[in-house]
């Protein structure tokens, strides 16, 4: 798989609205979009700074994943994201080398990007996503 940058960090946060206003009032970054992820129950806000982008993710009512790390380790990094030139592929090859990304085949996330996982206990201790750009 290629990779080609840290696409952005996923932030926990319990309001992101809060969190946005601080990085846009305290730091003058732009907010660049809003979304809410009916699926996945999330709301996130995505702030650039430069070419990188912090993904603030609040979780809404029943959302399993970002509760839990919110409840376990309080607010802060959740995840990195690289991108890749192919996540489908990158799937395949991650499977094909002995590991088990989270899903058998990239989904939809935030932007309409097919993502896909690895989790921390394959990668010393940080989740990982892999993306690739929006067609
Ligand atoms: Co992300």
């Amino acid at each position: 798989m290629k990779i080609l940058k840290i696409e952005h960090l996923g932030l926990a946060c319990r309001s992101s609205e809060k969190a946005a206003s601080f990085y846009s009032d305290a730091l003058g970054l732009p907010v660049v979009s809003r979304e809410t992820l009916p699926d996945m129950k999330l709301k996130v806000v995505k702030v650039e700074a430069g070419e990188s982008v912090l993904e603030l993710l609040e979780p809404m009512e029943g959302e399993p994943v970002i509760s839990k790390f919110l409840a376990s380790r309080g607010e802060g990094v959740h995840h990195v994201c690289f991108e890749v030139e192919d996540v489908r592929a990158a799937t395949q090859e991650l499977k094909g080398k002995g590991y088990s990304p989270l899903w058998e085949e990239p989904k939809r996330g935030a932007g309409g990007k097919w993502v896909n996982f690895l989790r921390p206990r394959e990668t010393f201790g940080v989740l990982l996503e892999l993306n690739e750009p929006a067609p």
